[in-house]
């Protein structure tokens, strides 16, 4: 519609084309000021008349046409009422195609999203939880507009640490006990490690040595490292299991120990390696950054040499046109040093394609937990409690709901997606069990609950799909609250797209919340089950329509939709 009424302005107004004249279309703030509205402020100089006649004269132009109700004149600007049965078919007919937001904007590009990444030997926290969360959703986001995407799993799983747990386990572990227990065994021996350090500073020449012997390849440090991990990896596996993740690599720092000496030569050919206290690093201080260092003083690599080969790997093995970092704020530095680095290697591409998305700080309320004092909640933790008190209030509300493990799973879930997705990622998450689980609030129950609404007024019918080639009557469909649930979904494809260029799933929860409340003032307004046939499959069409956008967009963020809630 608004190219069709581009069309028509530029074949009235001289010297300005299709795509300058769409560009200058504006939609108005209120629906009584038109669907389009144009601003002749621009002309006024070109023709040398005031804008309110030259609105006048166009409109005059313009006159009657086929798939406009009517072109109004408002000072300077003219206003545009589409014809609202031909909006309703254009809509419907746009919406109903199968795949209807999916785009091949991405064809033959490939995105590599780099989240989740946790540290071996350590529980997986709310931190953690949120770039699995968003890096989730950038998946889903970007595959939705064609791209291939590599979802990989950058694991911590090297570093003195391991030299630590080592000595650790040798010294106070046992085998029984850190299989019964997992990570929270490991992490006890860790702690315990530091406690007995502060004491004895030999502890940590021994950790030291046993990490050089990992680093060599020491048979034995690395079957012990091994095993840490595969333990490890267990648990991480049980929560990406609960919140439906999967990984196309889980090639970790380790990956890259024996692919950096390409980044120190690398860096050696550009002449950019100094050395400094023993170790190796490049300045940055033209850029007004911190030096990154490359060496250590033992020759051996750090997480930013490990970050800086991965970049290289990557960029050999998935030709990407993008490498996404999902990690906090807290790394902005660091990314921001290797990108450089990269960049001076000599590759340019560095710039455009290497790209940090950063988020937020995660509290619970009444700040009893943040990510960086300690006080640490975990991620597992934190999902399991969101599952039972869903449990909870159907077994309360709904005790006669089927499958209430499934739908307490689903919401319950959902619920902590939804809460952590909503805001701009950048904005810290607080988690208020009373607010994320508020049925009716800006909540993912509550968008759940509409989805499950529209279901149950299908199955009144015996519809579970609605067939969607049934030919309606648009003109039933032609009400406020009808037309302006249509204008959301006919915003769909170009949401996706926003979100993706922006990084940011928000808009996409925005965007799911907006239909949500469409629907219900759709359904407040409209009975759908009514005697007249006509009536009645106008209504549910739509709204079977807005059911299958709601779960799709919900699908884009992580969420599953139960059908009855
Ligand atoms: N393991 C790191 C952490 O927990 C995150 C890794 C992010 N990815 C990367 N390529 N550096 O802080």
């Amino acid at each position: 519609m608004k190219t069709k009424i581009a069309e028509l302005l530029a074949s009235k107004i001289e010297g300005f084309d299709t795509q300058k004249v769409e560009q200058l279309l504006e939609v108005p703030p209120k629906a009584d000021m038109g669907d389009f509205a144009f601003p002749c402020f621009q002309l006024a100089k070109v023709f040398r008349k005031a804008p309110n006649m030259i609105a006048a004269d166009i409109a005059e132009q313009i006159g009657e046409q086929p798939f406009l109700a009517k072109v109004e004149v408002k000072g300077a600007y003219l206003n545009f009422f589409v014809d609202k049965t031909i909006f309703v078919r254009q809509v419907m007919e746009r919406a109903c195609q199968p795949g209807y937001g999916k785009s091949d904007l991405g064809e033959g590009k490939t995105v590599c999203i780099d989240y989740s990444s946790p540290n071996v030997a350590k529980k997986f926290h709310v931190g953690h939880l949120r770039t699995t969360i968003i890096g989730n959703s950038l998946y889903k986001i970007f595959t939705k507009l064609g791209y291939q995407v590599e979802r990989i799993n950058h694991l911590g799983d090297w570093g003195t640490q391991f030299g630590k747990l080592i000595v650790a386990y040798k010294k106070w572990g046992s085998k029984e006990a850190v299989e019964e227990n997992g990570i929270a065994e490991l992490m006890n021996i860790y702690v315990k490690f530091h406690e007995e350090a502060e004491k004895d500073d030999s502890l940590n020449d021994e950790a030291r040595a046993w990490f050089t012997k990992m680093e060599q390849g020491d048979q034995e440090a690395l079957e012990i490292w091994q095993w840490f991990k595969d333990i490890s990896l267990i648990e991480y596996k049980k929560t990406y299991e609960m919140l439906g993740i999967e990984f196309d690599s889980y090639a970790g720092e380790s990956f890259y120990c024996d692919k950096s000496k390409r980044v120190i030569d690398e860096c050696n050919a550009k002449n950019l390696l100094e050395e400094s206290e023993g170790a190796y690093i490049v300045r940055l201080d033209e850029y007004n950054m911190a030096p990154c260092i490359v060496m250590k003083k033992d020759g051996s690599s750090i997480y930013a040499t490990r970050d800086l080969a991965a970049v290289l790997y990557r960029k050999d093995t998935y030709h990407f046109d993008k490498c996404i970092y999902v990690t906090g704020l807290e790394q902005k530095l660091h990314f921001a040093q290797v990108f450089k680095v990269i960049e001076l290697l000599g590759y340019e591409w560095a710039k455009e394609q290497l790209v940090h998305v950063p988020y937020g700080l995660v509290s619970l309320k009444g700040g009893k937990l943040s990510t960086r004092k300690g006080n640490i909640i975990y991620a597992e933790d934190i999902l399991n409690e969101s599952v039972n008190r869903i449990h909870e209030i159907i077994e309360e509300k709904n005790p006669n709901l089927p499958d209430k493990a499934d739908v307490a799973h689903k919401v319950g879930v959902g619920a902590i997606l939804f809460n952590d997705l909503y805001n701009q990622r950048i904005k810290d998450v607080v988690f208020d069990w009373d607010k994320i689980h508020n049925f009716d609030g800006e909540t993912g129950p509550y968008v759940q609950y509409t989805y499950a609404r529209a279901a149950s007024i299908l199955r009144k019918r015996n519809l579970s799909e609605f067939d969607m080639d049934c030919c309606i009557d648009c003109s039933i469909l032609t009400d406020d609250a009808s037309i302006a649930l249509l204008k959301e979904i006919n915003r769909y494809p170009e949401v996706i797209k926003a979100a993706a260029d922006r990084l940011e799933p928000s808009v996409v929860a925005r965007y799911a919340m907006a239909v949500a409340q469409a629907f219900n003032k759709f359904y407040h307004d409209n009975q759908c089950i009514v005697e007249d046939e006509e009536v009645c499959n106008a209504r549910l069409k739509l709204l079977s329509l807005a059911k299958t956008i709601l779960r799709d967009s919900l699908g884009l963020l992580g969420i599953e939709c139960p059908e009855q809630m």
